[in-house]
């Protein structure tokens, strides 16, 4: 969580700084500020403006000021309330250093002790500001050296932080340094940055350095020296990145949430060419496992989900689903399987420990990432993009579609290659999803009828979503998408155990929002349906199109057009997006930065 900005160059620092942390507050939006190297008749001084809410905050008070490098911050809070005393950045005792800090340093409080021994003070009540005061005692004791002050205080932090420091007597340079928190370099023409990820800096260059753990960059105007902590240096290459600034732009939508809903089609079949492109061999090299194990957390668990359905399909390997944050806590030891990370940013945390955790343990680490150079890809054996182009509204949309896609792309052609399914039954399966493609763009042609019902649902303060076998995770995904942006309490459910206990809660003001498909689930659904229906609960059906038989019992439907049962969570998965994404407008919700979130979760 919180995203971070660096930059030194030619432009006015203030502008790039905030300009830049706009597209990482995603990342938290409680508080953020900045601080800014300025140097005049009177010497050298640091600028620091905080503000506590969004950026726009932040933006209203910073005036130009003629500074050429400076970092910033968009916080999440973990220590400490949203305040402007606990936004970074934080300086030391004579304000001489600045430090903004991503991460959470778990040995805080020692050294908060040790530094009110010699005489610090505090002002906050942060893990971060133990920092600048770090870096003010070293930077005094080794004759000014910024870089290796920050060097010899990283090496005592403990926990998880991407930092970056600047000095008011160091204007031509910035420092910055990593553990298990993300950080991206990027070079420019006479101008370098650092920030969190990618989309921040996109406007300004393509080329980029990802960090590693353990590694601490000298960033100056027109240079950029990567050492390890222990004083190596690091020569990796540098990555273009192919996403352009407009992918990260709202491209006139009123949200990045609905432009990357309506997004789906294009980038439903970038994963589905890309696979076909250049990934085809590689479930042969992977054939040998016996079961797999999908890791993930939020909406990429859901996507997990599905996969074990089509994982056991088309492969007939048993495959088990795992929330990351606690896979990480099991008793295995020893595991001699597949296992599968999914992660759209690739530095959820959690889902990164336990990449960690199944390598220790002995097992073949694959991801499933959209993010090019992510924390993730280094964590595990290889690699698949889900090529989505980036996403920067909170909660998850065109991507989760992606690593649906990937999921049966991934499960059939290893299938194929197991002997599992024949050549002809592939095939079918490629027809399939682009027939799904079609589907979604269908829903996406016409969505009046979602948003009619989105006015129904936006009234009701909990609602229970209702699936089975396949779409049992569609219902759980529904759920997550509703709540999570309008604040509607809801509770997904595999429908027939809806009678085991839940049914208690059915009431004319309990809403059912109950996923039809064509399958072997059939009849059992409809019968859900008519329980609740019984109960007096209000029900929405989504159904494929020309279904008759749901009528018995609602006559609240939304359809859509069927690429066959195993495929439906797709273009249900955008029906129940949109439903949430307007019944969250109609109630005046903050829907690309809901209340409490963040996109990454890069704290455990
Ligand atoms: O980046 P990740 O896929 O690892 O993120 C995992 C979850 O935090 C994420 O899917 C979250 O649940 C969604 N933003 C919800 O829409």
């Amino acid at each position: 969580m919180c995203g971070i900005v660096g930059y030194i160059g030619v432009q006015e620092a203030s502008s790039v700084l905030v300009d830049a942390l706009k597209k990482l507050e995603y990342r938290g939006y409680d508080s953020s500020g900045v601080a800014m190297a300025k140097s005049g008749k009177e010497g050298h001084s640091l600028v620091v403006e905080k503000a506590k809410g969004y950026i726009a905050e932040l933006e209203s008070k910073i005036k130009p000021s003629g500074s050429r490098a400076g970092i910033s911050h968009t916080r999440w809070a973990t220590h400490g309330i949203p305040n402007e005393i606990n936004a970074h950045p934080h300086v030391d005792g004579s304000s001489s250093i600045a430090v903004v800090h991503n991460g959470i340093i778990d040995n805080h409080l020692a050294l908060k002790e040790e530094l009110r021994k010699k005489g610090h003070e505090f002002k906050s009540q942060t893990d971060s500001e133990v920092i600048p005061h770090l870096i003010e005692d070293e930077y005094s004791g080794n004759g000014g050296d910024l870089f290796e002050a920050v060097r010899e205080v990283a090496k005592r932090l403990e926990g998880s932080f991407a930092i970056i420091v600047i000095h008011k007597d160091h204007p031509d340079m910035i420092v910055s340094a990593r553990e298990k928190s993300p950080m991206v370099l990027g070079k420019g023409v006479n101008e370098s940055f650092v920030a969190s990820d990618v989309t921040a800096l996109l406007k300004y260059t393509n080329n980029f350095f990802y960090m590693e753990d353990g590694e601490i960059a000298l960033i100056k105007k027109n240079s950029i020296a990567v050492q390890t902590l222990d004083g190596e240096k690091v020569e990796r290459d540098w990555t273009k990145v192919d996403w352009s600034v407009e992918d990260a732009e709202k491209g006139g939508f009123e949200h990045y949430m609905i432009k990357e809903i309506f997004e789906q089609p294009r980038s439903l079949h970038q994963s589905l060419s890309g696979w076909r492109s250049d990934e085809v061999n590689l479930p042969r090299d992977l054939v040998q496992t016996r079961m797999a194990r999908i890791v993930a957390c939020g909406t990429s668990y859901h996507a997990g989900m599905v996969g074990k359905y089509l994982f056991e399909r088309f492969t007939g390997m048993p495959t088990m689903v795992s929330m990351a944050s606690e896979y990480r806590f099991a008793n295995t030891t020893k595991e001699d399987s597949l296992l599968l990370f999914i992660t759209q940013s690739g530095e959820t945390l959690d889902t990164i420990m336990a990449a960690r955790e199944a390598r220790k343990r002995g097992s073949r680490t694959v991801s499933i990432t959209n993010v090019v150079g992510s924390t993730i890809t280094r964590e595990t054996d290889l690699t698949l993009y889900l090529r989505s182009g980036p996403e920067i509204g909170v909660a998850a949309s065109k991507t989760f579609t992606s690593q649906l896609m990937m999921m049966y792309l991934l499960s059939s052609h290893m299938g194929y290659n197991m002997g599992s399914i024949s050549r002809e039954e592939l095939k079918d399966v490629t027809m399939c999803l682009r027939n799904t493609i079609r589907a979604v763009a269908g829903i996406l042609g016409d969505t009046s009828q979602v948003e009619e019902q989105a006015k129904w649902i936006k009234d009701f303060d909990n609602a229970f979503y209702l699936g089975r076998y396949i779409n049992y995770p569609t219902a759980l995904e529904g759920a997550l998408k509703m709540k999570e942006i309008s604040y509607i309490h809801c509770e997904g459910y595999p429908a027939g155990e809806l009678k085991h206990g839940p049914l208690a809660l059915l009431t004319e003001k309990t809403p059912v929002v109950a996923i039809v498909s064509n399958d072997h689930t059939y009849d059992k659904i409809l019968g859900n349906i008519g329980e609740c229906a019984a109960r007096g609960a209000p029900v929405l059906a989504i159904v494929p199109e020309g279904d008759t038989e749901v009528m018995k019992y609602t006559d609240r439907t939304l359809t859509y057009s069927d690429p066959g049962a195993l495929y439906s969570p797709i273009p249900i998965s955008v029906t129940l997006q949109l439903l949430a994404y307007h019944a969250a407008n109609l109630r005046d919700c903050s829907i690309d930065k809901p209340r409490n979130l963040a996109k990454s979760v890069t704290v455990e």
